[in-house]
Protein backbone atom coordinates (compact mmCIF):
# COMPACT_ATOMS: atom_id res chain seq x y z
CA UNK A 1 0.00 0.00 0.00
CA UNK A 2 1.22 3.65 -0.65
CA UNK A 3 1.83 5.54 2.82
CA UNK A 4 3.84 8.79 3.55
CA UNK A 5 6.61 7.54 5.95
CA UNK A 6 8.89 9.25 8.64
CA UNK A 7 12.35 8.10 9.43
CA UNK A 8 13.71 11.10 11.71
CA UNK A 9 12.51 14.14 13.45
CA UNK A 10 13.69 17.50 10.94
CA UNK A 11 11.99 18.82 8.07
CA UNK A 12 10.46 17.87 4.98
CA UNK A 13 13.34 15.71 4.18
CA UNK A 14 12.24 13.13 6.68
CA UNK A 15 9.51 12.13 4.96
CA UNK A 16 8.71 9.80 2.08
CA UNK A 17 6.13 8.24 -0.03
CA UNK A 18 6.60 4.58 0.50
CA UNK A 19 5.10 0.91 -0.80
CA UNK A 20 4.48 -0.89 2.43
CA UNK A 21 3.18 -4.20 3.18
CA UNK A 22 -0.67 -3.65 4.60
CA UNK A 23 -0.60 -4.09 8.23
CA UNK A 24 -2.71 -7.50 9.94
CA UNK A 25 -5.04 -6.47 12.67
CA UNK A 26 -4.57 -8.47 15.70
CA UNK A 27 -7.47 -10.16 17.90
CA UNK A 28 -8.94 -6.68 18.90
CA UNK A 29 -8.32 -4.39 16.28
CA UNK A 30 -10.10 -3.42 13.12
CA UNK A 31 -8.60 -2.61 9.41
CA UNK A 32 -9.24 0.72 8.29
CA UNK A 33 -9.68 1.51 4.31
CA UNK A 34 -8.30 4.95 4.80
CA UNK A 35 -9.97 7.50 2.87
CA UNK A 36 -9.33 11.17 4.23
CA UNK A 37 -6.23 12.03 7.09
CA UNK A 38 -6.63 15.33 8.11
CA UNK A 39 -3.37 17.34 9.53
CA UNK A 40 -3.11 18.78 12.63
CA UNK A 41 -0.40 21.34 14.29
CA UNK A 42 0.62 17.81 16.16
CA UNK A 43 1.57 16.54 12.80
CA UNK A 44 3.59 19.56 12.26
CA UNK A 45 5.24 18.85 15.63
CA UNK A 46 5.68 14.96 15.11
CA UNK A 47 7.81 16.20 11.86
CA UNK A 48 9.88 18.42 13.57
CA UNK A 49 10.48 16.39 17.03
CA UNK A 50 9.65 19.92 18.77
CA UNK A 51 8.21 20.85 21.22
CA UNK A 52 9.66 17.80 23.25
CA UNK A 53 6.47 16.02 24.18
CA UNK A 54 6.18 15.47 20.85
CA UNK A 55 8.98 12.72 21.04
CA UNK A 56 6.50 10.35 23.14
CA UNK A 57 6.38 8.05 20.50
CA UNK A 58 10.44 7.70 20.08
CA UNK A 59 13.25 9.85 21.57
CA UNK A 60 15.38 9.57 18.27
CA UNK A 61 13.01 8.56 15.67
CA UNK A 62 9.45 7.58 15.66
CA UNK A 63 8.76 4.36 16.47
CA UNK A 64 5.53 4.06 14.54
CA UNK A 65 7.06 5.29 10.85
CA UNK A 66 3.44 6.36 9.13
CA UNK A 67 2.12 9.70 10.57
CA UNK A 68 -1.05 11.12 10.36
CA UNK A 69 -3.72 10.90 13.60
CA UNK A 70 -7.20 12.09 12.09
CA UNK A 71 -9.01 9.58 9.66
CA UNK A 72 -12.23 8.73 8.25
CA UNK A 73 -12.75 5.67 6.20
CA UNK A 74 -14.26 2.31 5.74
CA UNK A 75 -13.63 -0.85 8.15
CA UNK A 76 -12.10 -3.59 5.73
CA UNK A 77 -11.12 -6.35 8.31
CA UNK A 78 -12.13 -6.71 11.99
CA UNK A 79 -10.32 -9.15 14.60
CA UNK A 80 -11.65 -12.11 15.90
CA UNK A 81 -12.77 -10.18 19.24
CA UNK A 82 -14.05 -6.85 18.23
CA UNK A 83 -18.17 -6.94 18.09
CA UNK A 84 -18.95 -3.19 17.47
CA UNK A 85 -18.05 -3.11 14.37
CA UNK A 86 -18.28 -5.01 10.67
CA UNK A 87 -17.11 -4.73 7.68
CA UNK A 88 -18.37 -2.19 5.19
CA UNK A 89 -18.81 0.27 8.72
CA UNK A 90 -17.94 4.28 7.56
CA UNK A 91 -16.01 5.52 10.43
CA UNK A 92 -13.86 8.02 11.47
CA UNK A 93 -11.59 8.99 14.78
CA UNK A 94 -8.12 10.22 15.76
CA UNK A 95 -5.44 7.65 16.12
CA UNK A 96 -4.17 6.36 19.64
CA UNK A 97 -0.36 7.85 19.47
CA UNK A 98 -1.33 10.46 16.75
CA UNK A 99 0.35 8.47 13.83
CA UNK A 100 -0.60 5.54 11.47
CA UNK A 101 -3.21 7.88 8.87
CA UNK A 102 -1.29 9.13 5.65
CA UNK A 103 -1.33 5.55 4.67
CA UNK A 104 -4.29 3.49 2.20
CA UNK A 105 -4.78 0.90 5.29
CA UNK A 106 -4.39 1.41 9.18
CA UNK A 107 -4.93 -1.10 11.82
CA UNK A 108 -5.99 0.11 15.08
CA UNK A 109 -7.75 -0.42 18.35
CA UNK A 110 -11.55 0.40 17.56
CA UNK A 111 -12.16 2.47 21.04
CA UNK A 112 -11.36 6.01 19.12
CA UNK A 113 -13.30 5.83 16.62
CA UNK A 114 -17.05 6.55 15.76
CA UNK A 115 -19.44 5.79 13.35
CA UNK A 116 -19.39 8.56 10.69
CA UNK A 117 -22.77 9.96 9.88
CA UNK A 118 -24.10 9.61 6.34
CA UNK A 119 -24.42 13.42 5.96
CA UNK A 120 -20.65 14.03 6.51
CA UNK A 121 -18.37 13.17 3.40
CA UNK A 122 -15.10 11.60 4.52
CA UNK A 123 -13.55 15.07 4.17
CA UNK A 124 -15.75 16.77 5.97
CA UNK A 125 -15.35 13.95 8.88
CA UNK A 126 -11.70 13.80 9.09
CA UNK A 127 -11.13 17.22 9.45
CA UNK A 128 -12.77 16.95 12.69
CA UNK A 129 -11.40 14.77 15.86
CA UNK A 130 -8.43 16.54 16.96
CA UNK A 131 -9.81 20.22 15.91
CA UNK A 132 -13.14 19.42 17.21
CA UNK A 133 -12.37 17.77 20.55
CA UNK A 134 -9.92 20.74 21.61
CA UNK A 135 -12.79 23.12 20.65
CA UNK A 136 -15.34 20.79 22.98
CA UNK A 137 -12.81 20.83 25.91
CA UNK A 138 -12.19 24.18 25.69
CA UNK A 139 -15.30 25.99 24.77
CA UNK A 140 -18.34 24.00 26.20
CA UNK A 141 -20.00 24.97 29.08
CA UNK A 142 -17.43 27.26 29.64
CA UNK A 143 -18.68 30.22 27.30
CA UNK A 144 -22.22 31.93 27.94
CA UNK A 145 -24.19 34.66 25.42
CA UNK A 146 -21.42 37.85 26.34
CA UNK A 147 -18.65 36.36 27.45
CA UNK A 148 -15.49 37.93 25.77
CA UNK A 149 -13.45 35.33 24.19
CA UNK A 150 -9.49 35.13 23.13
CA UNK A 151 -8.44 32.55 20.80
CA UNK A 152 -4.61 32.43 20.43
CA UNK A 153 -3.68 31.29 17.27
CA UNK A 154 -6.93 31.27 16.02
CA UNK A 155 -6.12 30.70 11.92
CA UNK A 156 -4.02 27.05 12.16
CA UNK A 157 -5.78 23.47 12.04
CA UNK A 158 -7.68 23.73 15.17
CA UNK A 159 -8.85 27.80 15.82
CA UNK A 160 -11.36 28.00 13.67
CA UNK A 161 -13.53 25.07 15.43
CA UNK A 162 -12.84 26.95 18.83
CA UNK A 163 -13.61 30.44 17.35
CA UNK A 164 -16.78 28.55 15.82
CA UNK A 165 -17.87 26.94 18.89
CA UNK A 166 -17.12 30.11 21.02
CA UNK A 167 -19.54 32.04 18.40
CA UNK A 168 -22.09 29.71 18.15
CA UNK A 169 -22.14 29.74 22.23
CA UNK A 170 -22.91 33.72 22.65
CA UNK A 171 -19.10 34.73 22.57
CA UNK A 172 -17.67 37.76 21.19
CA UNK A 173 -14.38 36.29 20.02
CA UNK A 174 -10.96 38.16 19.39
CA UNK A 175 -8.81 35.97 17.62
CA UNK A 176 -5.33 36.47 17.23
CA UNK A 177 -2.78 34.80 14.32
CA UNK A 178 -0.87 36.26 11.40
CA UNK A 179 -1.94 39.84 9.75
CA UNK A 180 -2.40 37.70 6.66
CA UNK A 181 -5.39 35.56 7.97
CA UNK A 182 -7.52 38.04 9.28
CA UNK A 183 -9.96 38.05 6.81
CA UNK A 184 -9.91 34.36 6.92
CA UNK A 185 -10.30 34.90 10.57
CA UNK A 186 -13.54 37.72 10.05
CA UNK A 187 -15.11 34.77 8.01
CA UNK A 188 -15.37 32.54 10.34
CA UNK A 189 -17.25 34.57 12.70
CA UNK A 190 -14.01 36.65 15.05
CA UNK A 191 -15.32 39.59 15.78
CA UNK A 192 -12.02 41.24 16.40
CA UNK A 193 -8.93 40.29 14.88
CA UNK A 194 -5.50 40.65 16.34
CA UNK A 195 -1.34 40.54 14.50
CA UNK A 196 0.36 38.54 16.70
CA UNK A 197 3.30 40.23 15.18
CA UNK A 198 2.19 43.70 15.69
CA UNK A 199 0.62 42.98 18.81
CA UNK A 200 1.02 41.53 22.31
CA UNK A 201 -2.26 40.92 23.60
CA UNK A 202 -0.98 40.08 27.05
CA UNK A 203 0.30 43.65 27.70
CA UNK A 204 -1.42 46.14 25.42
CA UNK A 205 -3.47 48.35 27.53
CA UNK A 206 -6.70 47.47 25.00
CA UNK A 207 -6.95 43.93 26.08
CA UNK A 208 -6.39 44.49 29.57
CA UNK A 209 -8.56 42.43 32.29
CA UNK A 210 -11.17 42.20 28.73
CA UNK A 211 -11.80 38.55 28.64
CA UNK A 212 -13.56 35.70 30.13
CA UNK A 213 -11.99 32.93 28.35
CA UNK A 214 -8.63 32.82 26.65
CA UNK A 215 -7.61 29.66 24.74
CA UNK A 216 -4.24 29.27 23.69
CA UNK A 217 -3.37 27.00 20.87
CA UNK A 218 0.53 28.11 20.66
CA UNK A 219 1.46 29.50 23.94
CA UNK A 220 4.98 30.91 24.89
CA UNK A 221 3.82 33.49 27.28
CA UNK A 222 4.44 33.36 31.49
CA UNK A 223 1.84 32.41 33.02
CA UNK A 224 2.65 34.92 35.40
CA UNK A 225 1.69 37.71 32.24
CA UNK A 226 -1.12 36.16 30.47
CA UNK A 227 -3.67 36.75 33.40
CA UNK A 228 -3.40 40.24 33.37
CA UNK A 229 -5.66 40.50 29.75
CA UNK A 230 -8.47 38.29 31.72
CA UNK A 231 -11.40 39.53 33.40
CA UNK A 232 -11.73 39.14 37.44
CA UNK A 233 -12.61 35.29 38.01
CA UNK A 234 -11.69 34.62 33.86
CA UNK A 235 -9.95 31.68 32.85
CA UNK A 236 -6.82 31.06 30.11
CA UNK A 237 -6.19 27.46 29.15
CA UNK A 238 -2.85 26.30 27.22
CA UNK A 239 -3.49 23.76 24.63
CA UNK A 240 -0.14 23.80 23.03
CA UNK A 241 2.85 25.34 22.68
CA UNK A 242 6.21 25.16 24.15
CA UNK A 243 7.18 22.57 26.82
CA UNK A 244 8.52 24.79 29.00
CA UNK A 245 5.52 27.04 29.12
CA UNK A 246 4.09 23.83 30.01
CA UNK A 247 5.87 23.11 32.45
CA UNK A 248 5.40 26.52 34.23
CA UNK A 249 2.34 26.47 34.10
CA UNK A 250 1.58 23.30 36.89
CA UNK A 251 3.35 25.23 39.78
CA UNK A 252 2.08 28.72 38.25
CA UNK A 253 -1.65 27.74 39.01
CA UNK A 254 -2.08 28.01 42.22
CA UNK A 255 0.26 30.79 42.68
CA UNK A 256 -1.52 32.93 39.96
CA UNK A 257 -5.16 31.82 41.83
CA UNK A 258 -3.91 33.09 45.07
CA UNK A 259 -2.97 36.35 43.93
CA UNK A 260 -5.20 37.42 41.31
CA UNK A 261 -8.02 34.96 41.70
CA UNK A 262 -7.84 34.12 38.27
CA UNK A 263 -7.54 30.41 36.69
CA UNK A 264 -4.52 29.59 34.60
CA UNK A 265 -3.68 26.98 33.50
CA UNK A 266 -3.27 24.34 31.10
CA UNK A 267 -5.60 22.09 29.21
CA UNK A 268 -5.66 18.42 29.00
CA UNK A 269 -8.13 16.88 25.67
CA UNK A 270 -8.49 13.09 26.15
CA UNK A 271 -8.44 11.33 22.83
CA UNK A 272 -12.16 10.67 23.18
CA UNK A 273 -14.55 8.77 21.41
CA UNK A 274 -17.91 10.21 23.68
CA UNK A 275 -16.11 13.91 22.95
CA UNK A 276 -16.05 13.55 19.35
CA UNK A 277 -19.90 11.93 19.39
CA UNK A 278 -20.34 15.12 20.76
CA UNK A 279 -18.84 17.81 18.52
CA UNK A 280 -20.17 15.71 15.45
CA UNK A 281 -23.31 16.25 16.63
CA UNK A 282 -22.79 20.34 16.79
CA UNK A 283 -21.51 20.08 13.28
CA UNK A 284 -24.64 17.57 11.47
CA UNK A 285 -26.92 20.12 13.77
CA UNK A 286 -25.05 22.84 11.54
CA UNK A 287 -24.10 24.50 15.16
CA UNK A 288 -20.15 24.51 13.41
CA UNK A 289 -19.13 24.15 10.53
CA UNK A 290 -15.42 22.20 10.13
CA UNK A 291 -13.03 24.28 7.69
CA UNK A 292 -11.19 22.51 4.98
CA UNK A 293 -8.05 24.43 3.56
CA UNK A 294 -7.29 22.46 0.42
CA UNK A 295 -6.92 18.68 -0.46
CA UNK A 296 -3.97 16.95 -1.23
CA UNK A 297 -4.12 12.87 -3.29
CA UNK A 298 -2.19 11.16 -0.93
CA UNK A 299 0.87 10.67 -3.51
CA UNK A 300 1.22 14.24 -2.91
CA UNK A 301 1.24 14.30 1.17
CA UNK A 302 4.73 15.65 1.14
CA UNK A 303 3.47 18.87 -0.64
CA UNK A 304 0.90 18.87 1.94
CA UNK A 305 3.25 18.78 4.24
CA UNK A 306 5.24 21.62 3.00
CA UNK A 307 1.88 23.36 2.82
CA UNK A 308 1.61 22.92 7.07
CA UNK A 309 5.04 23.57 7.54
CA UNK A 310 4.35 27.14 6.19
CA UNK A 311 1.98 27.85 8.10
CA UNK A 312 -0.13 28.43 5.48
CA UNK A 313 -3.49 26.80 5.70
CA UNK A 314 -6.08 28.48 7.05
CA UNK A 315 -8.17 25.28 8.52
CA UNK A 316 -7.92 22.05 7.83
CA UNK A 317 -5.58 20.33 4.86
CA UNK A 318 -6.86 16.98 4.18
CA UNK A 319 -5.21 14.28 2.42
CA UNK A 320 -7.50 12.06 0.31
CA UNK A 321 -6.61 8.27 -0.43
CA UNK A 322 -10.09 7.26 -3.07
N1 LIG B 1 -3.65 19.91 25.29
C1 LIG B 1 -3.87 18.77 24.67
O1 LIG B 1 -4.24 17.77 25.28
C2 LIG B 1 -3.67 18.71 23.18
C3 LIG B 1 -4.26 17.71 22.42
C4 LIG B 1 -4.07 17.73 21.04
C5 LIG B 1 -3.29 18.74 20.45
N2 LIG B 1 -2.72 19.69 21.25
C6 LIG B 1 -1.90 20.79 20.72
O2 LIG B 1 -2.76 21.79 20.26
C7 LIG B 1 -2.07 22.60 19.33
C8 LIG B 1 -3.08 22.73 18.20
O3 LIG B 1 -2.71 23.64 17.29
P1 LIG B 1 -3.27 23.67 15.82
O4 LIG B 1 -3.49 22.30 15.31
O5 LIG B 1 -4.35 24.65 15.69
O6 LIG B 1 -1.90 24.24 15.20
P2 LIG B 1 -1.58 25.07 13.92
O7 LIG B 1 -2.36 24.55 12.75
O8 LIG B 1 -0.10 25.07 13.85
O9 LIG B 1 -2.15 26.54 14.22
C9 LIG B 1 -1.49 27.45 15.02
C10 LIG B 1 -1.70 28.83 14.46
O10 LIG B 1 -1.09 29.77 15.35
C11 LIG B 1 -0.32 30.69 14.60
N3 LIG B 1 0.74 31.24 15.43
C12 LIG B 1 2.07 30.95 15.45
N4 LIG B 1 2.70 31.68 16.38
C13 LIG B 1 1.76 32.45 16.96
C14 LIG B 1 1.80 33.44 17.98
N5 LIG B 1 2.95 33.77 18.59
N6 LIG B 1 0.65 34.03 18.33
C15 LIG B 1 -0.52 33.73 17.72
N7 LIG B 1 -0.62 32.80 16.72
C16 LIG B 1 0.51 32.18 16.35
C17 LIG B 1 0.19 29.84 13.47
O11 LIG B 1 0.66 30.66 12.43
P3 LIG B 1 1.95 30.16 11.59
O12 LIG B 1 1.46 28.99 10.83
O13 LIG B 1 2.32 31.31 10.77
O14 LIG B 1 3.01 29.76 12.57
C18 LIG B 1 -1.06 29.04 13.10
O15 LIG B 1 -1.91 29.76 12.26
C19 LIG B 1 -0.80 21.85 18.96
O16 LIG B 1 0.31 22.43 19.63
C20 LIG B 1 -1.04 20.44 19.54
O17 LIG B 1 0.12 19.76 19.97
C21 LIG B 1 -2.91 19.70 22.59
Amino acid sequence: MLALTQRTYGGLDAVEMADLPVPEPTADEVLVEVHACSLNGSDRENLAGSPFYSRVGGLRRPRRPVPGSDIAGVVSAVGHEVSEFSVGDEVFGELAGYRGGLAEYVATKPRLLARKPAGLTYVEAASIPQAGCIAWRAVEGRVHPGDRVLVNGAGGAGGPLVVGLAKARGGEVTAVDRADKADFMHRIGANITVDFEAEDWADHADHRERYDLIVDLVAHRSPFRVHRALRPGGTYRMVGGSTRILLAALPARPLVKARTGKDVGVLVVPQSRADLEAITALVTSNIVTPVVDSTFPLSEAVAAYARLARGDNQGKIVVTMR
